[in-house]
């Protein structure tokens, strides 16, 4: 049985669509922790009452952001996670912490990436007059929003469309996506070759 542990820092929609999937589809693994950076992430109730244990790392804790990631990490490593999902996971990861969980690290990202790396992603898609938008689920690498791309999704965008409409779009897309992508990963279906990522028995990794 493979472990799994999400890193959350809000609302937690991904964390708990990859809870249900894991447990719907029996997974070979299961979800063993949930950690956060913040004491009130809302997801952080939803994991409890799964049973699923939690635990807060506050970033405002520590001096610098190696100790940060020093403190996480070992409070990651306590759990012996095969896989670490970051899910709304809103630091800046240092590259030690990237280096230790190299191969088991993932992410799922607002956009079609390359394109729209960091933050207000749905926002800078809808003003460069983007008819695409998406999110992408990637191995974790030092370089912020990069990294293997595993899978991706993609929405259309709107005429009209806000911000918030383009994230509730995508992010609908991201609660089928990523839970797929782990999925993939702790059953060991992918492989990395020169940065590229493919599904070894050719499960399509591109979620219209
Ligand atoms: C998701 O849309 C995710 O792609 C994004 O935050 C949201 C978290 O929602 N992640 C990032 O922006 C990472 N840079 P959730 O907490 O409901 O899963």
């Amino acid at each position: 049985m493979k472990r799994i542990v999400i890193l959350i820092s809000g609302r937690g929609s991904n964390m708990q669509a990859i809870v249900r999937a894991c447990a719907a589809e029996r997974w070979s693994a299961q979800v063993v922790a949930v950690v956060s950076n913040r004491a009130d992430a809302a997801g952080l109730a939803f994991a409890q009452r799964q049973g699923i244990a939690t635990a807060v790392v506050d970033h405002r804790a520590y001096a610098s952001r190696e100790d940060f990631d020093a403190a996480l990490a070992s409070a990651i490593e306590g759990y012996a996670p095969d896989a670490v999902a970051l899910a709304g996971f809103m630091r800046i990861l240092t590259d030690g912490f990237v280096a230790r969980f190299a191969g088991r690290l993932v992410n799922v990202h607002p956009s079609l990436l390359p394109a729209f790396t960091g933050l207000h992603t749905h926002r800078r898609a809808i003003e460069a007059g983007c008819k695409l938008a998406g999110a992408t689920v990637h191995f974790v690498t030092p370089a912020l929003d990069h990294g293997p791309i595993i899978a991706q999704a993609v929405v259309p965008v709107l005429p009209g469309d806000t911000p918030e409409a383009l994230s509730a779009r995508v992010l609908e897309r991201e609660h089928v996506m990523y839970p797929r992508a782990l999925s993939w990963l702790v059953h060991d279906q992918l492989r990395l070759d020169g940065g590229v990522v493919t599904h070894t028995q050719g499960e399509p990794q591109l979620f219209l």
